[in-house]
């Protein structure tokens, strides 16, 4: 591929996030040379889609580039021919996922946008709709790498893949890089001296090693998280300390996400009291979006403002740059991925997605195998696994039985009866984009 010039399009084009890959893709031109970046949104989003699309237009014309920006509502026209195509939408926009934290909340369960009974609405609303993405791939831009962003991120790549004919498929999440480079910063050292062995699945994985110059420095490494100021976290997450004794326990590195399920009653009951003044994380990101797209309406502003770096997916670019430019370049590299397992962890199926770290070469990633995940960790990656299964079939068949099986399965809900109030309220609530929970028998 490295001597053509790539058109890439971007669904959910009109995100706050976009001016973030439009940095990425200008930073890095001599090693992706974009010829067309097409973004694509729903009507709804049009005056997003503008103001976003202007900024990116005037981003490259300060940078001087030869990248045409394209706009359009019009999915199948952008999609026509694509090298690269990445998924970044949010199926019924920020007021859904107000629901999908709100509503949990109210039967005094967690309330998050990718984990527990938000997590499983997000896939329910997403998932069909990435399907037919895909159906349109396979016609429109049969050789195009699909690179999915759009949470929950790994069971939206396994929906895909195992529902859909595209199998060019990748999952990519900005937390494995976060840790990372929290963790170079700690020891001081440049962020490509620093491999991380990651493994689990998205939001659930786990650095099972950190490696410099070919040496395991993981003790180290847990002897400096003691620190809870040193501990990774994300923009998105509260950074509630891990008791120092869990974490050298453990023996391993957790991800900002497990938090929610070592503590789940510290954060239940903060969310609880944020609720209660009406606050939930999706309504502080949709005033920061506000605020962001105010700045963006500057026509003079032809940068990615600082402020982006509030939100949770801050350097998702990075991780959507490096992976398209080690196809389009064949570099070989490795980075943490969401992929089909294929045997990497063997106490999974083959068939499944994980996250691991992976290969990638012009042929797309491939894993590398870590054996079988510890047992101390096995039980509770197994646990997600079983409700990530059930709730693709929820998302596919439009199930109710699967949705509420899925729903109990998850550890962050904690009873049937409870469950089954959660996914009456949740389905009347987001009846519009469910379309397959309501077709007429
Ligand atoms: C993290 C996750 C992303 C998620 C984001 C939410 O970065 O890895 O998957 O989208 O947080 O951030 P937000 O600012 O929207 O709460």
């Amino acid at each position: 591929m490295a001597n053509s010039s790539i058109k890439i399009v971007t669904i959910g084009g009109g995100s706050s996030y976009t001016p973030e890959f439009v940095e990425g893709l200008i930073n890095r031109y001599d090693e992706i040379p974009v010829r067309e970046l097409w973004l694509v949104d729903v009507e709804e989003g049009k005056e997003k889609l503008e103001i976003v699309g202007n900024l990116a237009r005037r981003m490259v014309d300060k940078a001087n580039l030869p990248i045409d920006i394209h706009l359009t509502f019009n999915r199948q026209e952008a999609l026509k021919d694509a090298d690269f195509v990445t998924t970044q939408m949010r199926v019924g926009q920020l007021d859904a996922r107000i629901k999908d934290e709100r509503i949990p909340l109210k039967y005094g369960m967690i309330g998050q946008e990718t984990n527990g009974a938000g997590g499983l609405f997000k896939a329910l609303r997403t998932i069909p709709v990435m399907l037919d993405i895909a159906n349109e791939i396979t016609v429109l831009c049969p050789n195009a790498w699909l690179i999915n962003f759009t949470n929950p991120a790994g069971m939206v790549t396994e929906a895909v893949l195992k529902n859909s004919p595209h199998k060019k498929v990748v999952g990519v999440c900005n937390v494995p890089i976060n840790m990372k480079m929290t963790i170079a910063h700690l020891l001081e050292i440049p962020l490509d001296k620093l491999e991380i062995i990651f493994a689990g699945l998205n939001h659930m994985s786990y650095g099972l090693d950190v490696i410099i110059d070919g040496e395991s420095r993981l003790d180290h490494v847990l002897t400096l998280l003691a620190d809870p100021k040193k501990q990774p976290t994300m923009q998105n997450i509260t950074p509630l300390p891990w008791e120092t004794s869990f974490i050298r326990g453990l023996q391993l590195i957790p991800s900002p996400y497990h938090r929610y399920y070592y503590k789940t009653s510290t954060i239940l009951h903060k969310q609880l009291t944020e609720f209660n003044k009406g606050i939930t994380r999706a309504e502080v990101v949709k005033r920061l979006e506000e605020d962001l797209f105010n700045l963006y309406k500057n026509p003079d502003l032809n940068i990615k403002p600082p402020q982006l770096e509030k939100r949770g997916g801050a350097y998702y670019s990075d991780v959507a740059c490096n992976l398209i430019s080690s196809i389009y370049n064949d570099k070989g590299d490795i980075q943490t991925l969401n992929v089909e397992n294929n045997g990497a962890i063997s106490n999974l199926p083959n068939d499944t997605v994980v996250e691991v770290n992976c290969v990638v070469t012009k042929n797309g990633p491939t894993p590398l195998a870590v054996g079988s995940l510890p047992y101390t960790i096995n039980g509770l990656v197994q646990q997600i696994k079983s409700f990530e299964l059930v709730a693709i079939e929820a998302a596919v068949t439009g199930s109710y039985e699967q949705a509420l099986l899925a729903l109990c399965l998850n550890p962050l809900v904690t009873d049937d009866q409870t469950a089954k109030f959660i996914l009456d309220d949740m389905l009347e609530a987001h009846r519009d984009y469910l379309p397959q929970f309501f077709n007429e028998k």
